[in-house]
């Protein structure tokens, strides 16, 4: 069949810095409110997707091995809407490497659908604006429309039922702000005990917290993009570390309660205390997993990541700077 052909695409990671924890619409992931991220260089995920009418299925190798039922499933879902788009019936042969640790928490399903976006509806022949990219992306993960761009990025709750509205949108264009790092500290290499989707699902059914989260995050928004627009590191940073604490808050009030953390989390956190009360401008945010991410200079990048190194059962960090969106690097 003609038009069919392979694409190849790169995403990073993004961390969000004002955070997604539920939804309005589960089936569509449509979010209950609006989340803030900085997209990271080099943690990420590169993915090709080749369209061939030999295929009986659709078939998903994950960092060289075939990957389980669950993940194949959920990609052959999303491949299934790209083929409705295209009116495609052929299956497609997905192979795609993390260089994020898959499951750690460090959110390898935003890169993974952001560059499964790019690199299908490429691979399928179709034309994508970069907000239907983030719309695309978003129905394979919430967190995955943002990483469809670079820098520090806005995603809209939206209004709509159909979630056309509900995208992610540059704050500030790619490289406006480039002298921030995030220093993640892993704290653990088991696999995160349960999942964002199902541990935010369970959140809004069971937490008292949960309402009174969600309606705390307009507010967090607006304050971070000023901080955002102004390049204010500190103001930012506050938001940061308040907008983690209540949606793990609102976790933890689930039932049965919600907890990420072990013991070197909060020794990281700690650590991070200790930098700032040192009169160094550091401030840490945690997603759905043990592990912490701190918001710095470039300039601090070094002695942030040693402090963190230090500390009693971190066991390595990983300095990451601002990346671009999500991008095809190969049509064959
Ligand atoms: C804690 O995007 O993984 O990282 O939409 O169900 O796929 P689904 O969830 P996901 O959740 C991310 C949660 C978070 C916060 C964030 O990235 O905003």
């Amino acid at each position: 069949m003609s038009g069919l052909r392979a694409a190849t695409a790169v995403a990073g990671t993004n961390i969000a810095l004002v955070k997604y924890w539920g939804k309005r619409d589960a089936a569509l992931n449509l979010p209950a409110a609006g989340s803030l991220s900085l997209t990271l260089d080099g943690l990420g995920t590169r993915t090709t997707v080749s369209f061939s009418d030999a295929l009986a299925a659709d078939r998903l190798s994950l960092n060289g091995a075939p990957a389980d039922a669950r993940a194949t499933a959920r990609v052959a879902a999303f491949l299934e809407r790209v083929r409705a788009r295209a009116g495609l019936r052929a299956h497609a042969e997905v192979t795609t490497e993390n260089t994020v640790p898959t499951s750690a928490g460090l959110a390898s399903s935003a890169s993974g659908f952001a560059a499964l976006a790019v690199a299908a509806t490429h691979a399928a022949g179709l034309g994508a604006s970069p907000a239907e990219l983030s719309e695309l992306a978003r129905l394979g993960s919430g967190s995955a429309a943002r990483s469809i761009f670079g820098g520090f990025v806005e995603m809209a709750r939206g209004e709509r039922d159909d979630g056309r509205d509900a995208v992610a949108a540059p704050t500030l264009g790619g490289d406006a702000w480039s002298d921030v790092r995030l220093v993640v500290a892993v704290t653990s290499d088991a696999a995160k005990a349960i999942g964002s989707t199902e541990a935010m699902e369970r959140t809004a059914r069971t937490s008292p917290y949960h309402a009174a989260w969600i309606a705390s995050v307009p507010r967090d928004l607006a304050e971070a993009r000023a901080a955002v627009a102004s390049r204010d590191l500190a103001r930012l940073g506050v938001v940061a570390e308040r907008s983690a604490l209540r949606m793990h808050a609102s976790a933890m009030a689930a039932e049965p309660g919600i907890l990420y953390w072990n013991p070197a989390t909060l020794a990281a956190m700690e650590t991070v205390t200790a930098l700032r009360a040192s009169g160094r401008a550091a401030f840490f945010t945690i997603d759905a997993g043990p592990h912490v991410k701190v918001l710095c200079t470039a300039e601090s990048a070094s002695t942030v990541a040693d402090a963190l190194l230090r500390t009693p059962g971190v066991l390595r960090t990983v300095v990451a700077a601002p990346g671009r969106g999500a991008h095809l690097v190969e049509v064959a």
